[in-house]
């Protein structure tokens, strides 16, 4: 039996951060938004990114073996909307969001933009490609990390949330409970 799920049928539950990825090559300097952004492991430390073959950051990205990642901060939707409803291959991203107000500064260890202001700046190599599903995954190596303290804007539903309150933990009681269901379960 197979599922099928469409941008229109998406699954509801998913939370996940935007990325937006940088790269340089055949389209120029470029920049697009990928809620498919995920750290994968940490030693090596790999992200890994679910992008369509057509898009020109997937093509940008295959050429140069390298990209940038930045975590889109709340203050950043406007640009993660600018990135991600336009192609690199039709128009220059990086020029309209810069008169935008947004800043850019160029990576130190690889040749792309880094986005100004946004929670995440990883520069990586690519190391893997796997072309599984209609989204093939881009596997990079972080090369170089910079964290800011900027609050990261949650995607879900195709909208843009803030992450809201932390929840509290369970009381004293709870947890006396599941150390006790711990020892009479041990296995
Ligand atoms: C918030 C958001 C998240 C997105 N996530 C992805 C994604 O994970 N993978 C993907 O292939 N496209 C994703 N897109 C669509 C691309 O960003 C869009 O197709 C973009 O125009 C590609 O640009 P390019 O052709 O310049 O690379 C997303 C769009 C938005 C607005």
């Amino acid at each position: 039996m197979t599922v099928n799920i469409t941008s229109d049928t998406n699954i509801r539950s998913f939370l996940t951060n935007v990325g937006l990825i940088t790269s340089n090559g055949p389209f120029g300097h470029n920049i697009m938004a990928c809620e498919w952004t995920h750290q994968i492991s940490y030693d090596p430390a790999l992200i890994a990114l679910a992008i369509r073959n057509h898009k020109a950051t997937f093509q940008n990205i295959i050429q140069s073996k390298e990209f940038g990642v930045s975590i889109a901060s709340v203050d950043q939707i406007i640009l993660s909307s600018v990135a991600g409803n336009r192609s690199g291959k039709d128009v220059d991203k990086i020029k309209m969001l810069e008169e935008l107000g947004f800043h850019f500064s160029p990576a130190k260890h690889i040749d792309a933009l880094m986005v100004e202001g946004a929670c995440m700046n990883a520069e990586c190599q690519l190391v893997q490609t796997i072309d599984i599903g209609d989204h093939p995954l881009l596997i990079g190596e972080i090369i170089s990390l910079r964290e800011i303290d900027a609050e990261p804007v949650v995607y879900n539903q195709g909208k843009y949330w803030s992450k809201g309150e932390r929840l509290s933990k369970p009381g004293e009681a709870v947890l006396t409970r599941i150390r006790k269901l711990h020892e009479k379960y041990k296995k």
